[in-house]
């Protein structure tokens, strides 16, 4: 059995990750350019300066794109690369790096999938509250209408924000990511609103704007217990901690997507954060609830949860030694089976898997090659459990490989290479690692030997 044939296969990157340019041709400060400035934030004080200097090299990265055989290519835009204040005068320049690289890939036949946040927030905007000033979804909004009047008469994928539960819980409640705030219970939930506010704006917009018929979805954390065993107490358990909220940050699913798709905030979170739950204004879940094409969900890890002696769901500890990524991330493929089974018998819509991969500690072998066997096996793993849920009639329509090159991994600096391609920061050299040669079989057979 083969993946159908009209599901997407593709490599996600983000602005800030991997453009470099930080503060030329007209680009503003985003919170990320400030942080990286803020001492001890991230590994070896690096930053998102120069990065890949995919800016420039976007046709060589294109090219390579087109050798992998990517169908599709996930990439973001950096609001203040289009907007250098966040509002008001556009910046010409950062608009047509966009559309040359819009352009570029759909001359190899590549579909541009667009994420219009994935965390690189205007300077300007977070000196004015940022996400806790409810103005956020109008600033957010009009910045959308300008990136869909430019590539909406060739992007046809959009993706309003990615990683939400990231936005806020380590940029706005852990403090690790940018901003680098550590608010309190009420703050941070009235900053995730205004995130949710933002994403409805977003939607109403491109609807609006775009001169055809487009696709909309967004990319949540793809948060899910995996069942320890397939026992039906052990599904159950798994299913039911997937669709609570148990604690009072941001990991989880029903916070973030039952505002979006059922118009309501979930009620054991309402009970759970009782007066510290966002004011709801009237109109606020109409904007937010907007009809969505497909849910996207980033996914690398889950916990395995069973169903404890007190007949309550409980995590079960991992066994001694079991397999960790470079980042210690535990290895968990059954999550890739389990998730989209959960998320679509809740939301009853199609699914994307916008980010999945794994941080390997790869470089360049004598023989010039980058042998990153590892990588390979993590990834024939997961893309077997996502058959196997498609084969039961979970509708996946694509899966986008996290990344397509190593890049700038935030607080990590260049640390962990999430890429299939390598790429050699000093000299900007990219090498096509042995993934990038599996991946380009998998996707020319369909994923037949899956
Ligand atoms: C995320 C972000 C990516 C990360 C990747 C590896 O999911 O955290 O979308 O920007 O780089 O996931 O952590």
């Amino acid at each position: 059995m083969t993946f159908p044939n009209d599901f997407v296969w593709g490599c996600a990157t983000a602005s800030y990750q991997i453009e470099g340019a930080a503060f030329e041709d007209g680009k503003g400060w985003s919170v990320w350019d400030m942080m990286c400035r803020r001492e001890g934030a991230i590994w070896h004080g690096q930053n998102g300066d120069v990065s890949c200097d995919h800016y420039r090299r976007y046709k060589e990265d294109v090219g390579l794109m087109a050798e992998i055989g990517l169908g599709a290519y996930r990439f973001s835009v950096s609001w203040p690369r289009v907007i250098p204040d966040g509002i008001g005068a556009a910046n010409a320049a950062g608009l047509d790096f966009y559309s040359r690289l819009v352009d570029e890939l759909l001359a190899h036949g590549i579909q541009p999938w667009v994420t219009l946040f994935h965390w690189d927030y205007p300077l300007a905007l977070y000196r004015r509250g940022g996400w806790l000033n409810r103005d956020t979804a109008d600033w957010f909004g009009e910045y959308v209408a300008l990136v869909v009047k430019t590539l909406g008469d060739r992007v046809k994928h959009w993706i309003t924000h990615n990683e939400p539960q990231c936005t806020i819980g380590k940029g706005h409640l852990e403090g690790g990511h940018a901003p680098g705030d550590k608010l309190a219970t009420r703050e941070w939930l009235l900053a995730a609103h205004n995130l949710l506010l933002s994403h409805g704006k977003a939607v109403q917009t491109i609807r609006s704007h775009s001169p055809s018929p487009c696709q909309v979805g967004w990319a949540p954390v793809g948060c899910a217990g995996i069942p320890a065993t397939d026992a039906p107490q052990d599904v159950a358990a798994a299913q039911g901690g997937t669709y609570a909220v148990n604690w009072k940050n941001t990991w989880n699913m029903t916070w973030w997507n039952d505002p979006v798709f059922f118009g309501a905030y979930p009620e054991d979170g309402l009970k759970l954060f009782g007066s510290d739950a966002p004011h709801v204004a009237s109109g606020d879940m109409d904007t937010i609830r907007q009809p969505l094409d497909f849910l996207g969900y980033n996914l690398y890890y889950g916990p395995h949860v069973r169903l404890g002696a007190e007949g309550k769901p409980e995590i079960a500890p991992e066994s001694t030694g079991h397999a960790l990524t470079a980042f210690d991330w535990p290895i968990t493929p059954r999550c890739m089976y389990w998730a989209p089974k959960f998320f679509y018998e809740r939301y009853k819509i199609p699914l994307v898997v916008t980010e999945n991969g794994i941080a390997c500690c790869d470089w360049v072998a004598l023989d010039g090659q980058v042998h990153d066997e590892a990588r390979i096996d993590y990834l024939h793993r997961y893309l077997r459990e996502l058959k196997r849920a498609l084969g039961e009639g979970v509708p996946v329509k694509g899966y986008f490989l996290w990344s397509l090159m190593d890049n700038f991994e935030w607080e990590q600096g260049y640390k962990q290479r999430f890429g299939i391609i390598h790429v050699d920061y000093p000299s900007g050299r990219r090498t096509l690692k042995n993934s990038a040669y599996w991946y380009r079989d998998v996707i020319s057979t369909q994923g037949a030997d899956i």
